[in-house]
């Protein structure tokens, strides 16, 4: 594919010499609107090497570029140069490249023999998974996609939190009133109801604490009874995420939770030791990290380990077993403390791969009534809320297209697909509302609206035939509506890119609904199924095109992209 913006490069390069290619790529601009040219170069920079004011050096650069191949002129506005992309060459690169390669349009080697991880959704066992945990499985498994699709190796990891204190509590209680066919029946209220019951009546039982402290330890020292038991409970918690997951489409390649670097630890204190960084602290030991930051606490007095603790031992093991080079992990910011501590131990430690581990944090999700729960102080789960969604669009369907084939599995496309739209259409930091009608709606900026519009064009496609040409006049694509698609569509690589390089699927998405607009703004303007041979089966190409890249965009984002609906 022609990259014009290395074309503009060139061109420059080649009249001056003050400046190396960096340089002016770095200057290189995106002017706020088509009327001033596809780019724009500012040539203040080279006020110095030419001696002469700003507009003459623009001016006077302009006159000598004259006809060039790619680009269909070359002005000056004021001190810019403004660059006007030929649009003929332009619709011709990019239709070709889409046609050749069809879904892997976007797709690059450029990750080829690097190994990323990403951590994401890391529920703990034996509590519900409920709305809060959307963000990360969501934006982690769209990183994923991302990472996977730019050619690096991906592994994704589900970092459970499956260890801990709170599993000694949930022994004790399920050993005290516990009844394993009920809560095999509904595991994770149940495991809830016991947990909540210890937690209470832990306040006027001094004992319990030390009970639940004593099966702690004892799960640590691999006591078989214990054992079994936290087992069993990681098994039915397990199978009830992967319901969600099933639903999501999420696959993971490793669930090794907290749990599993338990007998790592030994190593990663006695390395904090021998580096002489565990200090004692009433009793606990702590690793201290300077003035602006509270000291990491690694080991508790009675020599059962920390969260962070096992996050140390963890990454160590990644960089054993993946020697990755780049660990990502996706957790919301009340974590960013937590990352920045843990992280730190491991700078200390003299470790330099820690500058390879990424904390990706996001903003809170909350429901219309600012809380995560409903009114009568019930968590929703996230299950639930992924079946309210696809009865709610299936109740829309029945409304407006009864006759549709599919229908249960177009509304779980769609309704899920909706979910999923809404939490990667704002930047990540952000705190955002959880809103059904937004999430549902077929019109603006939503996921349905733009699978509505991947939809049109097949029927389109299958309306007109469609077959894949060998020659197509891509010249006769000239009005400001194709072209405005046929730029989209250019664009699109890069926005995968950009997406990769600072974590940020919402940039895909919303470039996604950029092209779901200016397509069905073609749509309404030009006649697609018409007389005219020609311009039919260029207008038809397009249409194939963005369909394409719909598709893919959609599948980055984790979305299903119905044929019909
Ligand atoms: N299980 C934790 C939670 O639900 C999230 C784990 C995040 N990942 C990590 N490596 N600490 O809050």
């Amino acid at each position: 594919m022609i990259n014009f913006k290395e074309e503009v490069i060139n061109l420059i390069e080649a009249e001056v010499d003050s400046l190396s290619r960096e340089e002016i790529d770095a200057l290189i601009e995106i002017p706020p609107s088509y009327d001033m040219g596809d780019y724009a170069f500012p040539v203040f920079k080279l006020a110095r090497a030419f001696r002469k004011a700003p507009n003459i050096i623009a001016k006077e650069l302009s006159d000598k570029f004259g006809e060039v191949e790619y680009f269909q002129k070359i002005e000056n506005a004021g001190p810019y140069l403004n660059f006007f992309i030929n649009k003929e060459k332009l619709a011709n690169t990019t239709l070709e490249a889409i046609k050749n390669e069809g879904e892997m349009y976007g797709s690059s080697s450029m990750g080829e023999g690097k190994t990323v991880i990403v951590e994401f959704s890391s529920p703990n066992i034996a509590k519900p998974f409920h709305i809060g945990h959307i963000r990360t499985t969501v934006i982690g498994n769209s990183l994923y996609k991302i990472y996977k699709f730019l050619g690096f190796d991906t592994v994704a990891i589900n970092h459970l939190g499956d260890y801990g204190t709170q599993f000694g509590m949930l022994i004790s209680a399920y050993k005290k009133w516990g009844d394993r066919e009920i809560i095999e029946k509904d595991p994770i209220n149940e495991l809830l109801k016991l947990y909540v019951r210890f937690n209470k009546e832990m306040e006027t039982q001094e004992d319990l604490r030390e009970e639940a402290r004593y099966w702690f330890k004892e799960l640590e020292n691999k006591n078989e009874e214990a054992l079994e038991l936290w087992t069993w409970i990681r098994e039915i918690s397990l199978k009830e995420f992967n319901k969600v997951y099933d639903m999501l489409g999420i696959k993971f390649d490793s669930f090794k939770g907290e749990s599993y670097y338990s007998d790592r630890m030994p190593k990663i204190i006695e390395e904090l030791r021998e580096k002489d960084l565990l200090k004692e602290s009433d009793g606990a030991f702590i690793v201290e990290l300077g003035d602006d930051m509270p000291p990491a606490l690694i080991m508790k007095n009675d020599g059962s380990t920390l969260y962070a603790t096992r996050d140390i031992a963890a990454a160590d093991y990644r960089k054993e077993r993946y020697d990755f080079y780049k660990n990502i992990y996706v957790v919301g910011s009340q974590q960013i403390l937590h990352f920045k501590q843990w992280m730190k131990v491991v700078e200390l430690m003299g470790h330099d791969w820690i500058k390879d581990c990424v904390h990706i944090p996001f903003g809170m999700v909350s429901l219309e009534d600012g809380t995560l729960s409903t009114r009568k102080g019930k968590v929703v789960f996230l299950e639930d809320v992924l079946k309210t969604a696809t009865q709610k669009t299936l109740d829309i369907i029945e409304e407006r297209n009864p006759n549709l084939e599919d229908k249960e599995k177009v509304s779980k496309q769609l309704g899920i697909g909706a979910v999923i739209f809404q939490e990667l259409f704002n930047q990540r930091i952000k705190d955002y509302v959880f809103s059904w009608d937004k999430t549902l709606s077929f019109e603006g900026e939503t996921g349905p609206y733009v699978q509505y519009t991947h939809a049109r064009t097949n029927s389109i496609l299958e309306k007109g035939g469609f077959k894949i040409q060998d020659e197509v006049d891509y010249s006769l694509l000239k009005s400001e509506e194709e072209i405005n698609i046929i730029r989209l569509l250019y664009g699109f690589p890069d926005t995968i890119i950009d997406s990769m390089e600072k974590d940020e699927p919402f940039f895909i998405t919303r470039h996604l609904v950029e092209i779901a607009k200016a397509f069905n703004k073609f749509y309404n303007a030009c006649p697609i199924i018409i007389e005219d041979e020609e311009l039919k089966k260029a207008r038809m190409s397009l249409t194939y095109s963005v369909k394409i890249v719909l598709k893919t965009g959609l599948s980055l984002l984790g979305i299903e992209a119905p044929e019909r609906m």
